[in-house]
């Protein structure tokens, strides 16, 4: 495990999470940075890949598959030159120092976090009202997004960007939305949706849910 209390610019933590420096944009990885599941700083691809790997719940050539996407985006992260992802493939990703990074899109995104890693409400608004009634399979009925949804939504993330968005940056979304759908998503196929209300505590409590952080190895000792 990294050493969590190198990161540079950090937010403040919520009772019982390691603090997630405001220099990783990444909802997904500012959780597993809070829970204590990898480190806010240098984290090692292969620890990384395991880290998604698990969350993924996938098995045999689709977990090797997730694995070898984790690595590849972790690997050109934090910069596109031979020294960058040479350091990266031999220390690892430095989560703390991700703005600014090939990955950032600037606002390109869904502008739920900005720049300080504060979480702006209205646009969490925005993203629901993308979503329709989904059923979820536990009971009850909530707000999520479908597969279709969620293209609209990346869709209108791309045109609200106007001039700003770069060529690549639905190439960059395919590996943020529809894969959270796909380990966050309940339900099946056609009908798999992402909740909002999941979608919401994970970029305010910096939390994924039970059912995905049971599939994970026991995090670092609680702070
Ligand atoms: C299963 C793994 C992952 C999932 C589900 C995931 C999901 C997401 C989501 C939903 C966003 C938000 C985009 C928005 O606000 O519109 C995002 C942003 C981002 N992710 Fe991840 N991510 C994962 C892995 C990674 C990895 C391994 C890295 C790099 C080490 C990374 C780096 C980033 C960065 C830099 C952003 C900011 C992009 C921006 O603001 O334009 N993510 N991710």
């Amino acid at each position: 495990m990294s050493d969590h209390a190198i990161a540079t610019t950090l937010g403040a933590a919520l009772p019982g999470q390691f603090p997630v420096s405001t220099n990783n944009p990444c909802p997904f990885l500012r959780a597993l940075v809070a829970g204590g599941y990898v480190g806010g700083h240098v984290v090692p691809l292969s620890e990384l890949a395991e880290m998604v790997g698990c969350a993924s719940g996938e098995t045999g050539s689709a977990l090797t598959k997730v694995h070898i996407e984790t690595r590849m985006v972790a690997g050109i992260a934090n910069g596109l030159g031979p020294v960058s992802v040479f350091k990266s493939a031999t220390s690892g990703a430095v989560l703390d120092e991700l703005r600014n990074g090939p990955l950032d899109k600037h606002g390109g995104g869904s502008r739920i976090l900005d720049a300080e890693a504060q979480v702006h409400e209205d646009q969490i608004e925005r993203l629901a009202s993308f979503g329709k009634d989904c059923k979820d399979p536990a009971g009850g009925i909530e707000t999520g997004l479908t597969a279709k949804e969620i293209e609209a939504f990346m869709a209108a993330n791309i045109k609200r960007d106007g001039d700003a968005a770069r060529w690549y940056f639905p190439i960059l979304m395919k590996g943020e939305w529809p894969v959270l759908l796909k380990i966050l998503g309940k339900g099946e196929g056609e009908a798999r949706y992402l909740s909002v209300a999941e979608v919401r505590t994970l970029f305010v409590e910096r939390r994924l849910p039970e059912r995905i952080t049971a599939r994970l190895p026991k995090p670092a000792a609680k702070i």
